[in-house]
């Protein structure tokens, strides 16, 4: 049985994906033979109730110098992540000469508002190709993973920090309760741990299993973070609810009493205790649910390819390879994914092995139906794409549910 990264307690999965490949892994022909496969199971602690993977790949396989994601391919997120920095500089960087930390800083996007201003920040980001990025843009980006270790020799050398922050990078850490002591030990008394992750709520809510994959280790909640920084002499002041990556939660903690906790934290405790997050039972329920949404999916791309429709996927995201292996959809039913990440283009998607192409191959010949993969960027993709449905073109979606979007 595994046992929980918070609390150590052995807990039972409920649910098997089956068998998975490394979901960033896209790959070349030549390396099929190679491609590593393992059981992807989430489970839920009987103890603290994290909801978390039943087993952890070593950090170095999946964050290194040929790391396929680089924040800034979307402009909304361009965006939200400067709203972000504003809101923290605003709120908790009032005093004089801050310093601000970024965990996971991939390209820069956050931490470039900080530069531009003028304001002492560090970026700790283990990708190096991302990292360089960063550097390339002017960011202060040291290339290692972030821990206990890190935040003593981080401080050591810079001196406390104000802030702390993290964007869909804290559900990347197993070793968390090393990862708070290394934010306890950068941070100064009053200083805050700012970060945003996809919301357990919003996965229950949606269905949207598909954020569940192997760089996802751990699903957050207040309740389970509660527990977690109980452990550390830390508590969440403040919960903000983000629509971005389908759903997110930004979390503000810090040592116990520093700040006054604020009422949106009671308030999502309530909520969440009546979206039962803290109850087996709602997992065997989103199991149900999760199985009911592969049949749909399946049946209806069946269905489509029996009446002669084209169907390509749109964003070769690392959720859709969850989709896409779970559901047994590969090239047969979808002929290739549009993507305009350049490191993934002439690539195959990992497992079902979909070929990854140019964004301008969707715009010179585009599919009757475009499976809407990056449906986190949904609202931006579907302005963009005014004219493909203008033309009869048509997206399919299976977040919330499985269908045609209207
Ligand atoms: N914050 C960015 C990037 C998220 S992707 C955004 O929201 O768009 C997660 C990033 O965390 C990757 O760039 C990865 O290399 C980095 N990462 C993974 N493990 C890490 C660790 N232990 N310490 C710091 N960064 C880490
Ligand atoms: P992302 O949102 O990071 O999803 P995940 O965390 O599951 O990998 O990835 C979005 C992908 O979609 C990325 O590879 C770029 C691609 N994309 C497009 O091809 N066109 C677009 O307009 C947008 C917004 C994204």
């Amino acid at each position: 049985m595994p046992a929980c990264l918070i609390c150590e307690e052995p807990f039972q999965p409920f649910m098997s994906f089956g068998r998975m490949p490394i979901a960033n892994g896209f790959l070349t022909e030549a390396q099929f033979p190679q491609e590593f496969f393992d059981e992807l199971t989430v489970g839920a602690c009987p103890r603290c109730s994290m909801v978390q993977l039943g087993r952890i790949l070593p950090p170095e396989q999946l964050f290194h110098e040929n790391y396929a994601y680089f924040s800034s391919i979307s402009t909304r997120m361009t965006e939200h992540f400067r709203r972000f920095a504003e809101w923290v500089s605003g709120s908790f960087l009032t005093g004089k000469d801050p310093f601000v930390v970024e965990i996971g800083s991939n390209d820069g996007i956050m931490l470039q508002n900080f530069a531009k201003s003028g304001m002492r920040h560090l970026g700790v980001e283990p990708s190096a190709n991302v990292a360089q990025a960063a550097q390339a843009r002017g960011v202060r980006t040291v290339c290692r993973f972030f821990d206990e270790k890190a935040g003593r020799e981080i401080r050591g050398e810079h001196g406390a920090a104000q802030a702390v922050l993290g964007a869909n990078v804290i559900c990347h850490l197993p070793n968390i309760n090393s990862v708070v002591r290394g934010v306890l030990e950068l941070l100064d008394d009053r200083g805050v741990f700012v970060f945003e992750e996809p919301y357990l709520g919003d996965i229950v809510e949606k269905t949207s299993y598909d954020q569940i994959y192997d760089e996802h280790y751990l699903y957050y909640a207040l309740g389970s973070l509660d527990r977690l920084f109980a452990r550390h002499g830390m508590e969440v002041v403040d919960v903000v609810p983000q629509q971005v990556h389908g759903g997110s939660m930004r979390y503000v903690a810090a040592r116990r009493g520093a700040w006054p906790v604020r009422e949106s934290v009671v308030r999502q405790r309530a909520h969440e205790e009546a979206l039962g997050l803290a109850h087996p039972g709602t997992y065997l329920r989103l199991r149900a649910r999760i199985e009911e949404s592969r049949r749909k999916l399946a049946a209806l791309l069946r269905d489509l390819k029996g009446a002669g429709k084209t169907v390509a996927g749109y964003g070769a995201t690392s959720k859709s390879t969850t989709v896409t292996n779970y559901c047994g959809i590969g090239p047969d039913l979808v002929a290739y994914i549009s993507d305009t990440t350049p490191g993934k283009q002439g690539r195959f998607s990992p497992g079902v092995h979909i070929p990854v192409v140019p964004y301008e191959r969707f715009q010179e010949s585009p599919p009757d139906y475009a499976l809407l993969f990056a449906w986190n960027h949904g609202a931006e993709i579907v302005e963009k794409e005014a004219g493909f449905r203008a033309r009869g073109g048509k997206f399919l979606v299976y977040v919330p549910e499985v269908g045609v979007l209207e």
